[in-house]
């Protein structure tokens, strides 16, 4: 061969090998059916109930409870969730089982006696505390589409409690944080007082009591038995407005969920008193007509577009939206083309849309960062997505030793005082404000995907505010960017909320030139508000049929799947 073809030869081997695509860094892969969430034991759970035949909704109740065991940081059972579901033959619904105010909440609860708001009363200690809905939950799915007996269920769960689990260095970090919060919050010592270490063992004893009681009895004994009266009298005991009568009267609700188009994807995703689906319908539907891909992932067009799609979303979101059970949701209205295409006309590449431009009022968010999230897609092809949370880290930080587990500190994403910030420096709104038996306004966003009419994805994750922002990213990355499911809860994450007027960035994982470049278009860059943003689970139905499990290694999260 002569010397000018062995050029030409290896040239084009070069131009090949650069032109193949990389192969996707995947997750776990399963056959049939997986659970992902922010720990093993819980996934492995919910993995074991769906091996003996259980469907995705028996698997829900396992895997919810074992998080309420393994993951007191955000499992609960003194929390409350949101449950996004798609049933094999295509039909979608949605479970709303948030806290509630008690019947004795007032709208200006947390205010002092001149109307300034009262620091820690709406997050820490018993006031802070909403009815919580995490058991009503879990057995109001079990009830409509459950298969397994309870105790095929539960008994798991409750073995896993009385063995015990083991101290990851992220609970050993989380706890020492929260110690001086503990004291604050209880009169007496708790299990979580000692000093835990990395690989400690904690056992539970006292949730096993409470979860063997409710397993007896049903979700009444939560509500309405034994457990209620010991709940009501100790949230009161510590100077807590909730009683046996606000036990007795909560309910779950099933809801519609928010469904919209996005290309040839089809999103579900949860409605009000979540802002989750709303906003990311508002922000997806205001960037579908520019080519992201082509903008490529990160890339400074893709950031400003989505940022300020974001602004324009969150501007609307707190001002508009609360508990629809108490107040009139334009739902329809906010999620019009033509009310999209207005807010984002005045976007423009050359340079940032300041946020005074934006606003029309004393509106935004008023959610913590912790939280926690599975999703799980069964061996019927029924797929579950579904977020639940204390609020913050542990809560309100009230610990029940005698049931055995945290209380949330749900009231503070209500509006304590409508137009002032919270302790988060956020401004609430009049539709989300105090009222007896209403649902504070939520994030949470526990979303589930169809590509051409087919199951693609279940996704969630924490993060408060950030929650929206994370799950449509994700969504993007495996849609726009062609990211495995691993690979897109693993990418570097950005956020808008309209206020503060910033992009905040996770610290150290975006190219310098990409920052320079927005920062010259007037944006104000943030790498310092948050270290992480969301930690992000999902599972991906790939063309074959198998299944990808996505986990964050933000946090300690796992799949488990067969
Ligand atoms: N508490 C966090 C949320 O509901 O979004």
């Amino acid at each position: 061969m002569k010397l000018k073809n062995i050029l030409i030869l290896f040239a084009t081997i070069l131009v090949c090998l650069s032109c193949q695509k990389k192969e996707p860094v995947r997750g776990l892969i399963a056959q049939k059916a997986m659970v992902v969430s922010a720990r093993i034991e819980a996934s492995n759970i919910g993995k074991q109930i769906l091996e003996q035949g259980g469907n995705a909704f028996d698997a829900m109740m396992a895997t919810d409870l074992a998080l309420a065991v393994a993951y007191p940081y955000a499992g609960n059972l003194g929390g409350g969730g949101f449950m996004v579901y798609r049933l094999n033959d295509g039909s979608v619904g949605a479970l709303d089982y948030r806290e509630k105010a008690p019947f004795a909440a007032t709208k200006d609860m947390y205010l002092d006696s001149i109307g300034n708001v009262i620091p820690n009363l709406s997050t820490r200690g018993a006031m802070a505390v909403g009815v919580p809905g995490t058991v009503a939950g879990v057995f109001e799915a079990h009830r409509k589409f459950g298969s397994l007996p309870i105790e095929t269920i539960m008994k798991p769960v409750i073995a896993l409690a009385r063995k015990g689990v083991i101290v990851t260095k992220n609970q050993e970090l989380r706890l020492a944080q929260k110690q001086p919060d503990f004291k604050l919050a209880n009169k007496d010592s708790i299990l979580f007082s000692k000093n835990w270490k990395e690989n400690d063992t904690i056992k539970y004893p006292n949730i096993a009591e409470t979860l063997t009681r409710i397993m007896e009895n049903g979700r009444d004994e939560f509500y309405k038995g034994q457990s209620a009266k010991i709940l009501a009298k100790f949230i009161q005991n510590n100077g807590g407005i909730i009683t046996e009568k606000d036990l007795a009267n909560y309910e779950a609700k099933w809801r519609t969920p928010i469904t919209f188009n996005y290309d040839n994807l089809r999103i579900i995703s949860m409605s009000p008193p979540s802002s989750g689906g709303i906003a990311m319908a508002q922000i997806l539907k205001s960037v579908e007509d520019y080519n992201l891909h082509e903008f490529g992932h990160n890339s400074v067009k893709t950031i400003q577009v989505l940022a300020e799609a974001e602004r324009r979303a969150y501007a609307d979101r707190s001002y508009y939206l609360g508990d629809p059970d108490f107040v009139n949701v334009p739902q329809d209205k906010l999620l019009s083309d033509n009310y999209l295409k207005n807010r984002m006309a005045s976007f423009s590449f050359k340079k940032a849309t300041p946020s005074t431009e934006v606003s029309h009022g004393t509106v935004d968010i008023i959610e913590s960062d912790e939280t926690t999230h599975y999703s799980i897609i069964d061996q019927f092809g029924n797929a579950i997505s579904v977020t639940t949370t204390l609020n913050s880290g542990y809560g309100s930080k009230l610990y029940c030793e005698e049931l055995g587990f945290f209380l949330n500190n749900e009231m503070d994403d209500f509006s304590s005082k409508p137009g002032v910030p919270n302790v988060y420096g956020l401004i609430g709104a009049e539709a989300n404000a105090i009222l007896p038996k209403k649902r504070m306004l939520s994030s949470m966003t526990p979303t589930i995907v169809e590509k051409d009419g087919k199951l693609l994805m279940s996704v969630g994750t924490p993060g408060g505010s950030t929650i929206i922002t994370s799950v449509l990213q994700t969504i993007l990355n495996v849609h726009e960017f062609e990211m495995s499911m691993q690979e897109a809860v693993e990418a570097p994450r950005f956020h808008h909320q309209w206020l503060p007027d910033e992009i905040r960035m996770e610290p150290n994982r975006f190219n310098k030139e990409t920052i320079n470049s927005l920062k010259q278009k007037g944006y104000i860059i943030n790498e310092e508000r948050s270290l992480v943003i969301g930690i992000v689970d999902g599972i991906l139905v790939l063309p074959d049929g198998t299944l990808e499990g996505g986990a964050d290694s933000r946090g300690d999260d796992a799949s488990a799947g067969f």
